[in-house]
């Protein structure tokens, strides 16, 4: 059998446990979102969608920064979640693992992918069709776990991808992908993106006062997170 994450919600479990944790927490609120705004940018007016976009934390910032908000998570708990959250925003269930066939071609500004892109199997064929949805001239924004800091833990062939089931701290039972960095960028490049900015984000200041042990190993060294701000290729556009 074919290794893979699969298409169960994974998320849908623990999903209050997680957007009661996702709020204002280290990880969440003081390292991945502050990196992901920053490389958005200015949102005011632009069309986003907030691509597994879990309880609503994004979706909050941003409609609060002027964006409007089209999301979607595979989980329907988080869905929910993220309807009560913003009701101004536009939410649905959907699994990445599927053609966004309710979005047309060149419809969103920009395209944020906080955090998932672990969970995804077919991650070139998911990739492509956000580079589908996105008009020209904008740009993708994701996050994903440091390839360094998987391969610290779990070890073995750093270069070879494969399944981690693990249960976190708080009891979460997860499968994901662990994969070298080359890989997500062939697959950004497979997908028609041309990677512009690539960060190794360090975690805020307000972090510190959480857990400062921690606000100084990430500041020292890559095991946290990385974060990727591609444009679907201007090249391609002449191939059409
Ligand atoms: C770590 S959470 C991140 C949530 C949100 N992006 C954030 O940063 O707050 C991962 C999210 O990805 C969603 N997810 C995982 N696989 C997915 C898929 N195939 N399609 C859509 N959403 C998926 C999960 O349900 C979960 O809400």
């Amino acid at each position: 059998m074919p290794e893979e994450v699969g298409t169960q919600p994974q998320y849908d479990l623990f999903a209050d446990e997680f957007a009661d944790h996702a709020r204002d927490n280290f990880y969440n609120a003081h390292y991945d979102r502050p990196a992901c705004l920053d490389l958005l940018g200015d949102v005011d007016g632009k069309t986003v969608l907030d691509a597994a976009c879990g309880p609503g934390h994004y979706a909050a910032e941003l409609t609060r920064r002027g964006a409007q908000v089209i999301g979607f998570d595979q989980s329907p708990r988080m869905v929910e979640l993220s309807t009560q959250r913003v009701p101004q925003a536009q939410f649905r269930t959907h699994d990445l693992a599927h053609p966004l066939d309710w979005l047309p071609d060149g419809s969103v500004d920009l395209v944020l992918l906080a955090l998932a892109l672990e969970y995804l199997d077919d991650r070139t064929a998911a990739l492509a069709e956000l580079t589908r949805v996105l008009r020209p001239g904008g740009a993708l924004v994701l996050s994903r776990m440091h390839p360094t800091g998987d391969w610290l833990r779990h070890g073995g062939n750093y270069f070879q991808p494969r399944v981690i089931e693990e249960t976190w701290n708080a009891g979460w039972h997860v499968r994901w992908w662990l994969s070298p960095l080359e890989q997500t960028c062939e697959e950004l490049r497979g997908a028609g993106f041309l990677i512009e900015r690539l960060t190794e984000p360090r975690p805020t200041p307000p972090a510190r006062e959480i857990d400062a042990a921690k606000y100084e190993a990430l500041h020292t060294s890559p095991t946290g997170l990385l974060a990727i701000r591609a444009i679907p290729d201007p090249r391609m556009a002449d191939k059409t």
